[in-house]
């Protein structure tokens, strides 16, 4: 019965599979997908193991090891105690663990497998390493609003350095899922909204984590998450149902992971959502029939945390049993945390319905990954207690995260030209519920990283200026509620100063998984602390801790000047006040648009045209797509972001034709007609008029950042052909239409910037 059902799904949505993706500019800078080669050992390994030493294999559960914070992150696990699970290693039941703690702990547990274990087979040490190891990078979305690909390669080779030395073979990350609904509590792991930076930037993190050699002991194995469109949850609520075409599914988010697997990563996660009807951890046609048949994918899929038990509730798997079966044969190849592989597959295998040989598939590849991992030659290769401690937050890994810090605080706003402040002569109030205090500082989804020692914004702007005497600190609220007499304090702080930083946002606590909000703004008390201190009359510049785009109101969206500040980690004071006092100029770009209220979500710059659009923002004009109070625009679009330059776009110069199997360069003059040295992302877009299949009113495809010294003008240029001009059409196949095409460089993803029109001709 159920079999039947996936394959009428399986069906319906295969027939418009086809044979080969093609290739976005992106994917054909980088290699083919990765290759995973399987050791002539293998083989004769299998054979001598039992079917339920295989299961074995193919289970990964929490690490059991006292102090671990896995359980903090996740729901209530069960299981044994370490010794307990000393013995599960012995009996070859288990595979590996995750979010363990450390290389003492991976020692004993690596000891076991190599010395009282049948086969001694290596264990696989799993972590949520999503920014950070024990040095703490700014929140995947923060660093996203950088551009800055380099940059975010070697933060993720940094946290592969620490946290291969203590033993961890193997990172959850990176989330390369597209977030389009800011209400979505897990937008802060990914790369934003655009499908293009989302791509570049899962090619970058993957690079980084696994280095140029998997075997090498500061490398870890990525693992492209969450497969696939866990970002679009109806509503924005986590876990929820997703329900897109298979074109959407296939032009916004499939490409990201496809990316991340041709540039090495050879395990992807599944996701906990069901789409269009089937739950994606029981999705045969996902993770087979694309995943494997059409991609070639070589290497594994692991659950999500009890990703398969969860069918059950999906209304999916009559129970464990089904649940175990339901998963394996549509591709998971290891269950993450039910237990239920180890439980039901060698049931399953004896009663027929499994066949072995698809064990031994699965199995092949967790071997043959171990392998590639250099587990098999040396299973202690990335576990020493010394290197531990050796590699720990060091020097260039702070300096790291004090740059990756600074280039990821965007600059929303800056009237009168408020910031950079001088660093001297003026009374600064730091007030709200971020200005001090270990807490809030490296963000949601940090499993070994402590507060404690990471940089406040009270100590960064101290450490700044010339006096700290001038510098008053007063929290006003609490972040979700408000502290008795905090507001008149903080008036009385505001009035006794020149200048107010007012710190304020989402707790760290409020995005991540299962954050999902249905307000997304400043929390109320904060916002009337806000109020009460613009009251002042003093300056105030908005200093933003958050993990999503908010929708900004009253006295924050009206105070002069804005920083968008996320989470940014270890070094997140110094990171601040390097760009307050100027010391360097915010060169970010907001990776998700800031909407002028929640009610937008979902919002996303690049969605389709209506039949009715609505012609101005300035004019709000009956039966029109706009909303009763407000324009559909965003308050600030994706791609916006002010420097301390004053930069001006102009004299776009492009050919009227792009020949079909031609190459045109399309360019502008940028210039800084400010007085100080500026870093401007500049940004290409196109618009197709018409097509078979209707087109984002924008799509980004190109960027560069440029360096203008006061006065300086640049010319940029970029190179524009059909392969960029690629979208998904009718049969679900990668189609380009010849015709009339808008192609935009500008400043952020709705500014005018400086516009043209080509035609791509049919030969
Ligand atoms: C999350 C995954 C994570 C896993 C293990 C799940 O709840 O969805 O992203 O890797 O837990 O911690």
């Amino acid at each position: 019965m159920l079999d039947t059902r996936i394959s009428r799904r399986a069906a319906l949505l295969g027939a418009g599979a086809i044979a080969a993706w093609a290739a976005s500019p992106a994917r054909a800078m980088l290699q083919s997908a990765t290759r995973l080669p399987v050791p002539a050992f293998i083989d004769p390994l299998i054979a001598q193991m039992t079917v339920a030493e295989k299961a074995g294999q193919l289970s990964l559960m929490a690490a059991a090891w006292g102090g671990s914070a896995a359980p903090s992150l996740n729901p209530a696990s069960r299981g044994p105690n370490f010794e307990g699970q000393l013995e599960e290693v012995r009996k070859m039941q288990l595979t590996g663990v995750f979010n363990g703690n450390g290389a003492e702990m991976a020692r004993r547990m690596q000891t076991a497998a190599m010395t009282q274990s049948r086969l001694k087979i290596p264990l696989i040490f799993a972590a949520d390493i999503i920014h950070g190891h024990r040095t703490i990078f700014p929140i995947p979305l923060g660093e996203a609003a950088s551009f800055d690909l380099d940059m975010m390669e070697r933060t993720a080779r940094m946290a592969s350095y620490e946290a291969a030395a203590c033993g961890i073979d193997w990172t959850f990350a990176p989330m390369v899922d597209i977030a389009r609904d800011q209400r979505w509590g897990r937008t802060m792991e990914g790369a934003g909204e655009d499908v293009l930076l989302g791509e570049l930037i899962a090619a970058a993190r993957v690079r980084g984590f696994q280095g140029k050699d998997l075997k090498a002991n500061d490398a870890m194995l990525a693992c492209a998450k969450h497969f696939a469109a866990y970002g679009a949850a109806e509503a924005g609520l986590d876990y929820n149902t997703v329900d897109i075409s298979e074109r959407t599914l296939r032009e916004v988010y499939l490409p990201p992971f496809r990316v991340a697997f041709d540039a090495g990563a050879i395990t992807t996660m599944a996701s906990f959502n069901e789409l269009s009807g089937v739950p994606a951890t029981g999705n045969e046609w996902l993770l087979r029939t694309l995943l494997r048949d059409e991609w070639g994918f070589e290497g594994f899929v692991v659950s999500d945390y009890t990703g398969d038990e969860e069918m059950i509730a999906h209304g999916f798997a009559a129970d464990a049993r089904d649940a175990t079966k339901l998963a394996f044969l549509a591709g998971v190849d290891m269950s993450m945390q039910s237990g239920f592989y180890r439980q039901h597959l060698p049931d399953l295998v004896e009663a027929g319905e499994v066949p072995m040989a698809r064990l031994d598939e699965s199995v092949r590849k967790v071997l043959a990954t171990k392998a590639l991992l250099g587990l098999f030659d040396d299973p202690f290769r990335r576990i020493d207690v010394k290197r531990e401690k050796a590699r720990s937050r060091t020097r260039p890994a702070l300096a790291l995260a004090r740059e990756s810090g600074r280039k990821s605080i965007v600059l929303l706003k800056n009237d009168g030209a408020l910031l950079p402040l001088p660093k001297s002569g003026r009374k600064i109030a730091i007030i709200g519920p971020f200005a001090a205090g270990p807490h809030d500082l490296n963000g949601g989804w940090v499993v070994y990283g402590d507060n404690k020692l990471a940089v406040d914004l009270a100590t960064g702007i101290k450490a700044a200026v010339a006096d700290p005497a001038l510098v008053s600190i007063t929290p006003g609220s609490g972040i979700e509620e408000a502290i008795p007499g905090g507001i008149e304090a903080a008036v009385a702080a505001a009035q006794g100063a020149d200048i107010v930083l007012l710190s304020i946002g989402e707790g760290e606590r409020m995005s991540g998984e299962a954050q999902s909000r249905t307000e997304i703004v400043v929390p109320a008390p904060q916002q009337a602390l806000a109020e009460a201190v613009a009251a002042t009359g003093k300056p105030v510049v908005v200093v933003l801790r958050n993990g999503r785009a908010l929708a900004l109101e009253g006295a924050v969206a009206k105070a002069p000047a804005i920083l968008v500040t996320w989470f940014l980690g270890s070094e997140s004071g110094h990171a601040i006040a390097d760009i307050l006092f100027g010391d360097f100029g915010p060169s970010a770009r907001l990776p998700c648009s800031f909407p002028r209220r929640p009610g937008q979500q979902p919002y996303h710059y690049d969605h389709k045209p209506t039949g009715r659009p609505n012609p101005s923002d300035d004019k709000l004009e009956p039966y029109k797509a706009r909303w009763r109070e407000i324009p559909n625009s965003a308050l600030y679009p994706f791609g916006h972001g002010l420097t301390y330059g004053d930069i001006a776009y102009s004299e776009l110069s492009a050919p009227a034709t792009l020949g079909w199997n031609g190459e045109i360069g399309v360019s502008a003059l940028v210039t800084n007609k400010g007085s100080r040295t500026a870093e401007e992302v500049v940004q290409l877009y196109i618009r197709d008029r018409t097509a078979s299949v209707t087109r984002p009113v924008r799509e980004l495809k190109a960027y560069r950042t440029v360096r203008l010294a006061p006065g300086a003008s640049e010319r940029v240029t970029f190179k524009l052909t059909r392969e960029q001009l690629l979208f998904i059409g009718r049969e679900n196949k990668p189609t380009v239409e010849p015709g009339t095409f808008d192609v935009w460089i500008a400043p952020s993803a709705e500014a005018p910037g400086v516009h043209a029109r080509f035609e791509l001709q049919a030969s």
